[in-house]
């Protein structure tokens, strides 16, 4: 029996700015999804302003029937958001209706297919104040680097190696890779995270899904600023696969990530339990929460709230370290994203109204040579 894990995740209006999701939206979003026959289970949260509905059911990844029941619940806690006017109600929510298929219309979506096996671990991450490139580090630390994963040595099951599709989320294209042979030529992509994510991760020997993310860019499709695309991502741990611990430990080094104020700045990843997923310094510094649950039949069982360990409090440290550093920086890059991804701010609109007031120096000098030729 296959089951598909479908995470679908939307910001419908956030308590207070963009820090949090009001608990009535949340209620509201239980009460859609328990009256729907289609699901086998599902776990409703929230990590920031983003609502996170994770489910369960054997229809399939890119099922109509489940992108409408998600979309409609956003559609139903849109409502709610606008009774209480919080801020940007159904700011993702970018289509008037649904139309088929929720890609592209807003909301962030991963899902997976599986032969569920004996035992079935997985962490669901959801993070907020950031973009789907922001996986690209911790999953390459996961499925392609030793250091971080002793099982690429040491477990016959996986020492294969992955395969990595990637997706050019500029020109929408995508490219696999083999790891370890093609990690030197994966990483020029890879390491440029706004444009190149990981879309899928598979195992090379049987071919499995080992872990999938949401990559929709809002800005693309919305063709102006409207937040950030808080994403997630479903990983598969043990029995050839990565532990449950090789798929946290990258986290427990924060690496920056674009995404912090006015989707703006770059900032480090902060690993939180659930009940410190309200970024509120400078909107930030950007979150993630790790939620892992073992499927029963399609039950989740579970969740354990992963980051909520005394050992990623070094992490958390550090994060309020990295935080007071670039902060210093104000409005300077590397704080300030370069301008390529403030294109969708006012930038161009101040380019515009200057354009006249910058001197074309090239000209100038061309002009003034002319001049004295003219003169001589
Ligand atoms: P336990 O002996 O606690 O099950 O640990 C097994 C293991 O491989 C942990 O990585
Ligand atoms: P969200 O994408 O989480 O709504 O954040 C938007 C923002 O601009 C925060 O400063
Ligand atoms: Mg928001
Ligand atoms: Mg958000
Ligand atoms: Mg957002
Ligand atoms: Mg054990």
């Amino acid at each position: 029996k296959k089951i598909t894990v479908t995470v679908i995740k939307a910001d419908v209006g956030g308590l207070v700015g963009h820090t949090s999701v009001h608990p009535e939206l949340l209620e509201k979003a239980r009460g859609v999804l328990s009256g729907s026959p289609l699901l086998i289970d599902f776990y409703v949260t929230s990590v920031g302003d983003d609502i996170n509905l994770i489910m369960t059911h054997e229809l399939g990844r890119n099922n109509g029937e489940i992108h409408k029941l998600a979309w409609d619940t956003f559609v139903a806690c849109t409502e709610v958001a606008k009774k209480l006017k919080l801020y940007g109600a159904g700011q993702d929510l970018l289509a008037d209706a649904f139309s088929g298929n929720i890609k592209g219309l807003g909301p962030g979506i991963a899902e997976m297919e599986v032969e569920e096996r004996e035992s079935e671990p997985i962490v669901i991450f959801m993070a907020d104040k950031t973009e789907p490139g922001a996986w690209n580090l911790p999953l390459y630390k996961i499925f392609a680097d030793p250091f971080n994963t002793i099982g690429l040595v040491i477990d016959p099951k996986m020492h294969c190696g992955f395969t990595f599709e990637v997706r050019d989320l500029i020109e929408n294209k995508k490219i696999m890779f083999n790891a370890p042979e093609d990690i030197y030529d994966m990483l020029v992509f890879i390491g440029a995270p706004g444009r190149y994510a990981i879309k899928r991760i598979f195992h090379r020997e049987t071919g499995q899904i080992a872990a999938v993310s949401s990559v929709q860019r809002l800005n693309l499709i919305a063709g102006r600023y409207i937040g950030k695309d808080d994403p997630v991502c479903i990983v598969r741990c043990q029995s050839g696969y990565p532990a449950v611990g090789e798929v946290l430990e990258p986290f427990a080094h924060p690496h920056l990530v674009s995404g912090w104020m006015r989707g703006s700045h770059s900032g480090p990843l902060m690993p939180v339990s659930l009940k410190d997923a309200r970024p509120s310094r400078f909107d930030g510094p950007p979150r993630v929460v790790a939620l892992g649950f073992q499927l029963a039949d399609g039950k989740l069982i579970g969740p354990q709230d992963l980051f909520d360990d005394p050992a990623f409090d070094r992490a958390r440290e550090m994060a309020n370290i990295i935080a007071d550093y670039m902060r210093r920086l104000g409005p300077f890059e590397p704080h300030r994203l370069h301008l390529d991804e403030m294109e969708y701010t006012t930038m161009p609109m101040v380019m515009q109204k200057l354009k006249d007031r910058f001197i074309d120096l090239r000209l100038a000098k061309a002009q003034k040579a002319q001049k004295e030729k003219g003169g001589a």
